[in-house]
């Protein structure tokens, strides 16, 4: 604790907010609670990244369980690299109050603006793929289950056109025809403006339905939902399996999933997320570039960029692109495979970000594993955000498997079994 506080001491004089304590909290009094924390009975553990007056404090230890239960379930719609609900409400419940703007710049399934409009905050988000909105924005007006099925029971699954040949190594005729039926009735409502709550949440789900490994989804058994293969992969699964796509029941499946997404959402939920909801922002574009944010707006920013090319979004999602009627290679999501071009435009993130926040006000960064556990993303975010004039203010990894220091800091990444989540915390400048 003691080097913790000394680095911090010696680089950056410590500030203190009149009568906002909670809202831009004093790093030193976060700095304490960090390190005395034990909620899960394991100590923290303290090091550093850099050395001498560049030095940040890096606090390693479980600071929140990834267990299922812990969150609403509202939250589970996969998404590739998407973080637990636990990790934004660690923050958010910690370094904001009620009624104060959350801000996600890559918004991804929206984890972090659904669990802070849950929280009681006002919340804005962007993301670069339009598929990110759509699976965000219908969780902020969650309809009941009746309306639901209502709505599913008034739809014409009739198609008559041609069925895809290459779909059908994902889905039985009759499935395909039910989720084709559903595609042109949702992309014709949408051409007219005319879908209503219901019928963003059917897309919704029903994007989430259309490939995994269980008989919950569409599709034969392939990848998790989160990745759809080529049909030509596709076809080698189900050569090698022996598999032929069985008949799945698209509108029961639809209703299954919201029970189960609306399971745990409670009437004050509900008046939470419609109040959220209200003055919502949501943005599909760079997130270098939001004119729509205004200035100093921001009370708190929790969120992961891509990590460099780790995972390709545009392959990943192209299935649910397919099906929301958007033209995947036409997105500019960002890949880099060198590091150096990744802090280039992380470095024209952070100016926009220290737009956006209020003086004061922290971003939490959380970047993953990549080069497996050889390349340490923080290492190129310090520099990054120093550049944009942020103060890096500490290194949080949280460890559900809980070994010494130096295994759970960038050795254990690469064993399996742990689970680690690496975010860097930094400040916008009281003083510009
Ligand atoms: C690691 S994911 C975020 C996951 C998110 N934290 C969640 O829980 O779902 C990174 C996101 O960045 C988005 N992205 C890529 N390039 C972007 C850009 N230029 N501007 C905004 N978002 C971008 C990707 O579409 C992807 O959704």
């Amino acid at each position: 604790m003691r080097a913790a506080r000394n680095i911090l001491a010696e680089q950056q004089p410590l500030l203190f907010v009149k009568n906002r304590a909670k809202r831009h909290r004093s790093r030193a009094s976060l700095l304490d609670e960090l390190a005395a924390f034990r909620q899960f009975r394991t100590r923290t553990e303290v090091t550093s990244l850099g050395e001498g007056e560049d030095a940040v404090p890096v606090f390693v230890n479980e600071f929140w369980t990834s267990k299922q239960r812990a969150a609403s379930s509202l939250h589970e719609i996969s998404y590739r690299a998407c973080f637990k609900p636990q990790l934004p409400r660690f923050f958010i419940e910690r370094l904001t109050a009620a009624n104060d703007m959350v801000y996600d710049p890559f918004l991804g399934r929206g984890t972090t603006m659904i669990e802070a409009a849950l929280l009681g905050r006002r919340v804005a988000g962007c993301d670069i793929n339009p598929l990110s909105s759509i699976l965000t924005a219908p969780r902020l007006h969650p309809p009941t289950v009746r309306d639901v099925r209502a709505r599913l029971a008034n739809l014409d699954w009739n198609y008559e056109d041609e069925l895809n040949e290459e779909l059908l190594t994902f889905y039985h005729p009759d499935t395909l025809r039910e989720i084709c039926a559903l595609r042109s009735h949702l992309l014709l409502r949408d051409a007219d403006h005319t879908a209503s709550e219901v019928d963003d949440w059917i897309r919704m789900v029903a994007t989430n339905r259309l490939t995994g490994h269980s008989a919950g989804f569409f599709s034969v058994y392939t990848l998790p939902p989160n990745q759809a293969l080529t049909p030509k992969r596709q076809q080698k699964i189900n050569e090698i399996r022996k598999q032929v796509p069985p008949r799945r029941g698209v509108p029961d499946l639809i209703i299954r999933k919201t029970e189960s997404l609306l399971q745990t959402v409670s009437e004050f939920d509900r008046s939470r997320l419609s109040e959220a909801a209200s003055n919502a922002l949501l943005l599909a574009r760079s997130s270098d570039r939001t004119p729509e944010i205004k200035d100093n707006s921001v009370d708190l920013i929790v969120t992961s960029p891509p990590f460099l090319d780790v995972v390709d979004y545009a392959a990943d999602n192209w299935l649910r692109c397919w099906f929301n009627g958007i033209e995947e290679n036409n997105i500019d999501i960002w890949t880099f495979r060198k590091p150096s071009e990744w802090v280039r435009v992380m470095e024209r993130v952070f100016v926009e970000l220290r737009r956006v926040l209020k003086r004061g006000a922290y971003i939490a960064f959380e970047v993953g594993e990549v080069r497996r556990g050889k390349l340490r993303m923080e290492e190129l975010v310090v520099p990054a955000a120093k550049a944009a004039k942020f103060i890096p203010v500490l290194v949080l990894i949280n460890s559900q498997v809980f070994t010494k220091t130096s295994n759970c800091w960038g050795v254990t990444n690469q064993i399996a079994g742990t689970n680690t989540n690496r975010v860097i915390l930094l400040q916008k400048p009281r003083t510009q």
